[in-house]
């Protein structure tokens, strides 16, 4: 069977494109609930309802692995997922855990005691639902210690890059970057915590300069996968790639297109 990759729109492409490049025999179906999008501004019951909606839509297309491709899902709506609603015979992982492994130097499923990293200033860039979580802070506090996080809620960006207004996001994160150097003006480390973000790297980094590494999760989430698929091989078999959106598929595919630079199709969800 398919991966399911899931988003509230076209930010879960960065990470579909990142573990098509890491598992080419594997197919993958990208689900983008972009009549809903975006997720970042609503509340946890109603995230916890779509993200649930949205993965059905992924099993009943043959997917028993989902990676949920959304920290506002990740954040909002994963441990509720996984404690009350995921069937025994499925899995729904997500996003944020990868992400904080590598900032904080362990291995997959390393669970000693919090320790001293080298990062002591992070700047976390993420929806206002995700920042409003503090599930960033939550699962960096089960591994280091001494790290001073300053987040930053971006509103408007995820709305811009759906609408293709590319010069508005750029535009907002000169301004959320701003925002956040008046709370934090030298931070070591910033997370792009919003699979969004990475459609706009370069823009964050301009406005960080270079002396600040920028984490983005899509490589980080690859190598995840193909660590998890090694280990449950049944997870993989045969199946389609497709993408589908529960929005208009015409305007999607543009959308995808031109944030990929390559030809992709939607069709309805
Ligand atoms: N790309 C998503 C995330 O990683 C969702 C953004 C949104 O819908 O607000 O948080």
């Amino acid at each position: 069977m398919a991966v399911g990759i899931f988003d509230s729109g076209l930010g879960g492409l960065t990470v579909l494109e990142a573990v098509e490049k890491r598992l080419p025999e594997v197919p993958f179906v990208y689900l983008a609930d972009s009549a809903h999008a975006p997720y970042g501004v609503r509340t946890a019951d109603d995230i916890f309802a779509l993200t649930c909606a949205s993965v059905q839509r992924l099993f009943d297309a043959g997917c028993d692995l989902v990676i949920l491709a959304c920290n506002t899902a990740s954040a909002a709506a994963l441990r509720r997922m996984q404690e009350s609603w995921v069937p025994a015979d499925k899995r729904v992982l997500g996003v944020f855990v990868p992400l904080i492994e590598s900032l904080t130097e362990r291995q997959w499923g390393d669970n000693s005691p919090p320790r001293e990293v080298a990062v002591k200033h992070v700047a976390l860039f993420a929806t206002p639902a995700t920042v409003a979580s503090r599930a960033f802070q939550r699962e960096l506090a089960f591994r280091a210690i001494g790290v001073d996080v300053e987040a930053q809620a971006c509103g408007g960006v995820v709305d811009a890059i759906e609408d293709g207004d590319t010069l508005l996001a750029e535009a907002l994160v000169r301004s959320h970057v701003d925002a956040l150097r008046r709370k934090m003006p030298a931070p070591d480390a910033a997370i792009l915590g919003c699979t969004h973000y990475p459609l706009m790297q370069a823009a964050f980094q301009e406005a960080l300069g270079p002396e600040v590494q920028v984490f983005s999760q899509a490589a980080l989430v690859a190598e995840s996968l193909a660590d998890y698929l090694e280990r449950h091989p049944g997870k993989i078999g045969g199946g389609s790639a497709a993408f589908l959106t529960t929005g208009n598929p015409k305007r999607v595919s543009d959308r995808a297109t031109q944030f990929l630079r390559r030809p992709i199709t939607f069709t309805a969800a």
